[in-house]
């Protein structure tokens, strides 16, 4: 039984050597794919094997093409939207992602970038504390909930907005439960992002949602770029000179952000929410317990298709 790690940005070492380790205990060979500029040699590696790990890889219709044994994908980290589930469903294979394992990385970074934004990118100049003001948590899911408990640790007043979330779970954590979307634009200082990018989601923060923060507001998205309108950011970032964007991973049009409003905009150069150590070693190691998991026993537990 062989299982693939295809990481066009690789684990930590310590992380892949550890789920060697248990790869091996299991009697299960793992087969490591790192840094691959070239996708026939993702198409070739995966053509004998029975598991694939990725991270941020897509997994397309051709790579679903190639992989005539495979029988599980496992996302290591939170969103699957690099996965084709049209295809992998087609074909019977079960995709999983590893929720939670990265979450506390994330949410770290959303508070760096408010932050830092706060304190104008420690340029100089007069900046403002997060003690205070509200934060608005767009999404109670791992991330925003941990999100929300760090902005109160913080001193902020934490609101959160997530349908799907009920209000007794965001209220038993003492943050505010918010009943529409657009009352927790009209009330946050800070929106923090926790949206999955899906066909509802996507382009979704939109002019008419952010034209609703109160003045001085921040936008940090740390969930997916897809999800801002970038025309309607850009149109509403000129009109308004308070307004402030952060966000992990590079808009598609970062360089006319940039031009426009200088510090006013910031973008990770990579994607940097997951990347620490413990959420490399958390997210390699649950996927690999998940594949093997359910390639010996058929556990689907986290099964997204
Ligand atoms: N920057 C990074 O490296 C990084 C790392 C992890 C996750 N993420 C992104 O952050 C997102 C959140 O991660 P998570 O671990 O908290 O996921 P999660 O699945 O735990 O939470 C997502 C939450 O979104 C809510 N939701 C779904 N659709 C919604 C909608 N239309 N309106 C409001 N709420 C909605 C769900 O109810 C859920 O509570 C992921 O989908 C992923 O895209 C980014």
């Amino acid at each position: 039984m062989k299982i693939l790690v295809a990481t066009e940005k690789p684990f930590a070492k310590k992380a892949t050597d550890e789920m060697r380790n248990i790869a091996q205990s299991a009697g299960v060979e793992l087969v490591l794919l790192e840094k691959y500029t070239d996708v026939n040699d993702f198409y070739r590696a995966v053509e004998t094997v029975d598991g694939l790990i990725v991270r941020s890889d897509k997994v397309t219709k051709e790579v679903v093409a190639h992989a005539k044994n495979l029988k599980i994908v496992v996302r290591a980290g939170a969103g699957f939207d690099n996965l084709d589930l049209a295809a992998c469903t087609e074909r019977k294979i079960v995709c999983m992602n590893t929720p939670g394992q990265n979450s506390n990385a994330v949410a770290e970074l959303a508070i760096g970038m408010m932050i830092f934004m706060a304190r104008n990118t420690f340029a100089g100049g007069t900046g403002s504390e997060l003690k205070g003001k509200t934060l608005g948590i767009h999404a109670y899911g791992n991330v925003g909930r941990l999100v929300g408990l760090l902005g109160k640790a913080f001193g902020m007043n934490v609101i959160a907005f997530d349908p799907f979330v009920k209000r007794e779970n965001v209220e038993k954590d003492g943050v505010g439960y918010v009943e529409t979307i657009e009352d927790l634009y009209k009330k946050a200082n800070y929106i923090s992002l926790h949206i999955p990018a899906n066909d509802k989601t996507k382009k979704s923060i939109n002019y008419a949602l952010l034209s609703l923060m109160p003045q001085g507001a921040f936008l940090i998205n740390t969930a997916r770029k897809e999800v801002v309108n970038e025309e309607d950011l850009v149109k509403l970032m000129a009109e308004r000179e308070d307004f402030k964007y952060a966000t992990d991973i590079a808009p598609e049009n970062l360089a006319e952000l940039k031009e426009k409003f200088g510090n006013r905009v910031f973008a990770t150069p990579k994607k940097m929410g997951a990347e620490t150590s413990e959420a490399n070693i958390n997210a390699g190691l649950a996927a690999i317990r998940q594949a093997i998991g359910f390639l010996k026993d058929g556990i689907d537990k986290f099964r997204v298709n």
